[in-house]
């Protein structure tokens, strides 16, 4: 097992709201090694894109970060400046967002905006940025790629668009790249290109990715090891294998015995008992899922849960396990 490139720890966000605090995250933790693709999947509210955007001081001004440290090679994300955060996104973390088209500046060519990226943390003549622009279309397989600098946003597919971000965030070459749902809204077809071409961009350049997704199929198929959230919890972490064969956390078991054999989008399945509890309120169970689980037990009010070991690569936030 390698060392983590990145570990979370007891990272926990707050947003102030009109309508109360929302407690959208409560003690995440995990960890990302070199090389890998790690899945973050949950239904839409359980705190996937908080976790990312958390990451890159990302979050609007709503947000408050309670408590939490990161270790990535040594610097803790969490207490960096903005400076040292701009200079770091791009270049050494990168983020591909769900609808490339509004990621996308409009009234830039998409060469211009990943030549931007390039000067930004690399200034160069303006010929070896074009190479390197080229180089960046070529990687992402746009095909005629010199015709295709000069197009902008509008005039290309969401497909395409999604591979200008994919194209963007690999630009300067980042150590790891985070995609919130980067797929979605794309035909099925269309998902495993881009998905097949984001998983050998990364290997060409030795990254590691996270991947954010309600599609269990497609975590399944393109992620080493998956990390489960329930409204803001992690619940269970564990290599895609071993948890699709032996989940062990209650929650995890009932996401993946809904899942048919040709799986959809987690938010489609048939519904688990109960929904998410409102994250505003006051009195949310130390475990987040007790209101809906089965298993309860006053252990499992009587006070916070830590994520136990169960295997080396295994880990579970339960007092009963299954
Ligand atoms: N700006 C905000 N203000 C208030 N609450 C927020 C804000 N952004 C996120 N939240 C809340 O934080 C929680 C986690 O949201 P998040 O967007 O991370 O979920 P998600 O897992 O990414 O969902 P989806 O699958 O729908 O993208 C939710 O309860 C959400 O309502
Ligand atoms: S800690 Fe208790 S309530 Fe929570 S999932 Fe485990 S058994 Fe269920
Ligand atoms: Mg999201």
């Amino acid at each position: 097992m390698s060392d983590p490139l990145l570990s979370v720890q007891d990272l926990s966000v707050e947003f102030r709201t009109r309508s109360g605090t929302v407690h959208a995250l409560d003690r995440v933790g995990f960890e990302i090694r070199a090389g890998e693709m790690l899945g973050i999947v949950g239904e839409s509210g359980s705190g996937k894109s908080v976790t990312a955007y958390s990451l890159l001081g990302l979050l609007d001004r709503a947000a408050r970060v309670t408590s939490g440290r990161t270790d990535f090679g040594g610097r803790d994300l969490l207490r960096l400046g903005q400076g040292a955060l701009n200079d770091l996104r791009g270049r050494e973390i990168s983020i591909v967002f769900q609808n490339p088209r509004t990621a996308l500046n409009p009234i830039r060519s998409v060469g211009q905006q990943i030549g931007d990226v390039l000067a930004r943390h690399d200034p160069a003549p303006a010929g070896a940025i074009r190479t390197k622009v080229l180089a960046a279309l070529r990687q992402v397989r746009i095909p005629d790629p010199e015709r295709r600098l000069g197009a902008y946003p509008h005039e290309l597919s969401g497909g395409m668009c999604q591979r200008i971000g994919i194209a963007m965030a690999l630009a300067c070459s980042p150590l790891l790249l985070l995609a919130d749902e980067p797929t979605t809204g794309l035909d099925v077809t269309t998902q495993a290109v881009v998905l097949d071409l984001f998983r050998d961009a990364i290997r060409e350049q030795g990254a590691s990715a996270v991947l954010i997704t309600h599609d269990l199929a497609l975590a399944s198929e393109y992620c080493d090891r998956l990390v489960v959230m329930h409204a803001g919890q992690v619940v269970e972490d564990a290599p895609v294998t071993e948890l699709f064969a032996r989940p062990r956390h209650p929650y995890t078991a009932k996401l993946l015995s809904s899942v048919p054999s040709s799986v959809a989008s987690i938010d489609e399945l048939r519904p688990i008992e109960g929904s998410l509890p409102d994250l505003r309120r006051a009195d949310l169970p130390f475990c987040r899922f007790a209101e809906r689980c089965g298993r309860r037990t006053a252990a499992c009010d009587a006070a916070p849960l830590a994520a136990t070991t169960l295997a080396p690569d295994h880990h579970v936030a339960c007092h009963h396990p299954l």
